[in-house]
């Protein structure tokens, strides 16, 4: 149900994480992790999660 972000590209959560927060996406719990995220913070966590085996 809730999808394993270890290892998946950076370039694709950062979109995700945009898709969340400007609702192209729709997920009611994602859009309250994003909403509050500055493009810096979304590229970071994208670039933490990719880090990650
Ligand atoms: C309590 C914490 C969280 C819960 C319960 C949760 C739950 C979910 C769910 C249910 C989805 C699938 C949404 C859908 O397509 O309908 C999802 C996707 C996603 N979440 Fe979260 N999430 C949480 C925290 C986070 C955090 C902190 C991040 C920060 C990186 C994050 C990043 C993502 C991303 C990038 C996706 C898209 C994954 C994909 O497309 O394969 N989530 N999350």
């Amino acid at each position: 149900m809730y999808p394993n972000l270890a290892g998946q590209k950076g370039l694709y959560l950062l979109k995700q994480l945009k898709a969340f927060k400007h609702k192209e996406r729709t997920n009611p719990i994602m859009l309250s992790q994003a909403k509050g995220l500055s493009d810096q913070d979304m590229k970071d966590l994208a670039s933490y999660f990719n880090s990650l085996r």
